[in-house]
Order: C-alpha cells, then sequence, then structure tokens
C-alpha cells in the first residue's frame, strides 16, 4: 500500500516547483540502463520549440557480453552501477549544467532487465529528490517512439517500426501517450533473430552487421528459407521458426565452407526483409485508413534499421505507398538517453498544456511495460524477461 503521507512528503516542494507553462525553455536529464548502453544525456527546448541535444554519453557493454554471444542480466546490472554516477556527471559536465539548473530528471523506468532498470531508477530518484526537482518515469519504448520528433521534427500521427535486439513492433504514434500497436513479433525479436542466426554459423556478436557483411558475397537462391506470417492476414510477425530453419539447412549442408555461410546470411537477410517490407506495406495500409487525411509517414528505429536491405526494401515499399520514410540518425535509433530526456520533455509539455504537472517519484521500475495497454498479450513477447 502506498502511504499518502509518505508520498506527499516525497513531492517536489511547491514553492520550488519549476512553473513549466511560463518556463522560457525546459532543461532535462535522461537516464536509460534498460539493457546493456549505460547512458546519459541532457535535451533542452527553446521557448521556440527548438529541441538541442546538450550532451549524450553512452558506455556500451557489448565487451562484457561479447563472450556469451547475448545479453547476460547480472552483468548487465552491476556494470551499470559501476559507471552510472560517472556517465551522470560526464553529461551534466559536457551539456555546462549541474542538478540545481535543470528543470528535471527523467529515466527509464521499464521495459527491460529488471536489474537494470532498478539501478537506472533508484538513481533518477536519488538526483531527484536531493535536487528538489521532478521525477520522470519514462517507458523505454517511448523513448523509441517518440525519438524522430527530436531529430526530424515529424508531427502527429505516424508509423513507427520499431526493430532492436529486444523489440520488433508497428505502432501507430498519435500523440503524447497515445500508441497503437498494430502488430508485433509473436516470439523472437528481429535483432535477436540476427544475433541467434550469426552465433550458430560461427559468427561474432553482435550478430546484425556481422550477417550483413557475410550476406553481401553470398547468394540468396541456394537456400530457400521460409517467409514467417506472410501466408496469413494481419501485421504480426515471427522469427523463432525461420532460425530453426537456417539451423536445419546448415546442418544438411554440413561442413560450411565460407562461401556456404555467406550464403545461408543472404537467404536468411532476403527472407526477412520480404516479411518486414510486406508487413510495413500492411502497416501504412492500416494507417492511411485510420488517418486518411494525413501524408503518411513511416519512421524506422532500432539497431536493425541500420541494415541496408531491408532500409532499401523499406524505401521501395514507402515510395510504392506515396509516404514518407523517416530514419533518424543511427545513434538516436540504438538506446540512449538522449531520447529518454526528450520524452521526459514531451511529458511535461503535453501535461502543461492540459494545466498539469509530472512528478512520478512513487513509480516502480517494470521489467514488462507494454505502450499500448489495450493490445492484447502476445504469444511469446520477443527475448525472454528483457525488453519485450
Ligand atoms: O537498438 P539496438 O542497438 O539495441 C537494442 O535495443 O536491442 O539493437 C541491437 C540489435 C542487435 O540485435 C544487432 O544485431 C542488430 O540490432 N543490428 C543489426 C545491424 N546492426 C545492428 N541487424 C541487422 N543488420 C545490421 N546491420
Ligand atoms: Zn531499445
Amino acid at each position: 500500500m502506498i502511504d499518502p503521507d509518505v508520498v506527499s512528503a516525497n513531492a517536489v516542494d511547491p514553492e520550488n516547483r519549476p512553473d513549466f507553462k511560463a518556463a522560457t525553455s525546459l532543461t532535462v536529464l535522461g537516464i536509460e540502463t534498460s539493457c546493456d548502453e549505460t547512458a546519459a544525456a541532457v535535451v533542452r527546448l527553446d521557448a521556440d520549440g527548438t529541441p538541442h541535444i546538450l550532451s549524450d554519453v553512452i558506455r556500451s557493454q557489448a565487451d562484457e557480453h561479447a563472450a556469451f554471444g547475448g545479453v547476460v542480466p547480472e552483468i548487465a546490472a552491476r556494470a551499470h552501477i559501476s559507471v552510472l554516477d560517472r556517465i551522470v556527471a560526464a553529461a551534466l559536465e559536457e551539456a555546462g549544467v549541474t542538478f540545481e539548473t535543470i528543470d528535471a530528471v527523467a529515466a527509464t523506468a521499464g521495459p527491460g532487465l529488471i536489474g537494470g532498470v532498478i539501478v537506472g531508477l533508484m538513481t533518477a530518484k536519488a538526483a531527484a529528490l536531493a535536487a528538489n526537482r521532478p521525477l520522470i518515469a519514462v517507458n523505454h519504448l517511448e523513448g523509441h517512439a517518440l525519438t524522430a520528433r527530436l531529430s526530424d521534427d515529424v508531427a502527429f500521427p505516424y508509423l513507427l517500426l520499431l526493430v532492436s535486439g529486444g523489440h520488433t513492433q508497428f505502432l501507430l504514434v498519435e500523440g503524447v501517450g497515445a500508441y497503437r500497436r498494430l502488430g508485433s513479433t509473436i516470439d523472437d525479436a528481429l535483432g535477436e533473430a540476427f544475433d541467434k542466426t550469426a552465433k550458430l554459423l560461427g559468427l561474432a556478436y553482435p550478430g546484425g552487421p556481422a550477417v550483413e557483411a557475410a550476406a553481401a558475397t553470398g547468394d540468396a537462391r541456394r537456400f530457400p528459407l521460409p517467409r514467417p506470417m506472410l501466408d496469413r492476414p494481419g501485421i504480426d510477425l515471427s522469427f523463432a521458426g525461420l532460425k530453426t530453419a537456417v539451423r536445419t539447412a546448415a546442418h544438411r549442408a554440413a561442413p560450411l565452407d565460407a562461401q556456404a555461410v555467406s550464403d545461408l546470411c543472404a537467404s536468411f537477410q532476403a527472407s526477412v526483409s520480404a516479411v518486414i517490407g510486406e508487413k510495413s506495406r500492411r502497416a501504412l495500409e492500416v494507417f492511411v485508413k485510420a488517418h486518411p487525411d494525413v501524408a503518411p509517414v513511416l519512421v524506422v528505429a532500432g539497431g536493425v534499421a541500420a541494415n541496408s536491405e531491408i532500409r532499401e526494401k523499406l524505401d521501395t515499399v514507402t515510395r510504392t505507398a506515396g509516404a514518407r520514410l523517416v530514419a533518424p540518425p543511427h545513434r538516436l535509433c540504438t538506446d540512449n538517453a538522449a531520447m529518454i530526456a526528450w520524452a521526459g520533455i514531451e511529458r511535461m509539455r503535453a501535461a502543461a498544456d492540459n494545466g498539469e504537472t509530472v512528478d512520478d517519484r512513487d513509480v516502480s521500475p517494470r521489467p514488462r511495460w507494454p505502450l499500448d495497454a489495450n493490445a492484447a498479450g502476445m504469444i511469446g513477447s520477443g527475448r525472454k524477461g528483457a525488453k519485450a
């Protein structure tokens, strides 16, 4: 039970509460620790509505996890603890601000690996309490969903395809806090499928870039692989069966020489590009039906968006549909804290428009936190227990 007296005692002192409506600008510290990047950033929104990333510090733990071919939650949480204070200090210093001159602290409160989320959110709560600033608990997916407004000033509504190591979903983004999930993977995330394919073929981690490099010299027709869920209506996706099909083909062709590995990678990449392309086409159709008067925009985010074949496919699909493709810079598409600070700013701005303020100090860390609370649960939900 939450004791209301304790909550109100913890709330921001009303005398010192920043008046967002009258504020000339908003400066927010963002903290991100939900997977294997420890990140802190400061973003400022000018009074004229122009955003500035004042600092964007990221420390990747990829080297710590490489030997295991995937992220190990316990190692991730410990690594966040050991560096987060210095990452935050660096972000403040680089931005030329202090806890006294920022307006709020925003941190990822989920979904993600719970140990890491606890480290980031508790650090943010402590900082917000000490500085007497509001805390904004941000949904990591909301950070990804709103990034295109920070980088490209995209107006609502738009369609988002989020494809990373932890998430694969289509979202209709209609406003701050207004997200409709149109489709999602029912098992593995696409980045996870790239990573597992790389692992079983003996390629390096993270697997996406390694598979793409090998595919460049491969023949996509040598190993016919399934194109999962294409024969079914709807926008949901599935990649677990495809990964098994790669394994079966690899066993049949064993021992694999370098050319066979390249051919398998090329076939895998062709299959996922075809699936992503067709599902994007269908998602755009749904968007146009929902918003017939809006010029359709497809925003693509997440590490897998770096893949050239997938990018080309999305380019073709959007051009054919008369839509615009927006891909924020790679550094903002993968996990970072600028998107968390920005989501905090968006939440504060939206609240101020309604004459409200935001302070989430009583929010608990959440390993699972769907953006669209109305969407039905999936059978599986991507990487188990991680960023699903
Ligand atoms: O967004 P991200 O950096 O972190 C997560 O939130 O997961 O995405 C990482 C994922 C990894 O699974 C990685 O293999 C994949 O993105 N990835 C790629 C490429 N570059 C990174 N997948 C396919 N092709 C690439 N070029
Ligand atoms: Zn992410």
